[in-house]
């Protein structure tokens, strides 16, 4: 199994960085981490926690993030519900 893989999750623009597992969300990693990130539901559906993903894979955890097709497409994710597969960096925007 993968699942002991663990990955850097760096966050722009401030640059902080943390280690994820990819058995775990990045936001539940970041939190770990002391890591400030904005959340709320921390369940895929309030969307507080967005933001894009500027490089990286990740994977969902649940079948349907609050995210459209669109948004997927552009490149935003909800770090809430998110895994990775790869090292990630995330970019926040105001
Ligand atoms: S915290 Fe609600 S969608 Fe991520």
């Amino acid at each position: 199994m993968t699942e002991d893989r663990r990955f850097r999750v760096t966050l722009l623009p401030q640059g902080q960085h943390f280690e994820a597992g990819a058995d775990e969300s990045l936001l539940k990693a970041g939190l770990r981490a002391l890591v400030p990130m904005r959340s709320s539901c921390r369940n895929g559906t309030c969307r507080t926690c967005i933001c894009r993903l500027a490089s990286g894979q990740i994977v969902y955890e649940i079948e349907w993030p609050g995210l459209t097709r669109e948004e997927k497409a552009e490149g935003l994710v909800l770090p809430c519900v998110a895994r990775p597969l790869s090292d990630v960096v995330l970019r926040y925007e105001s």
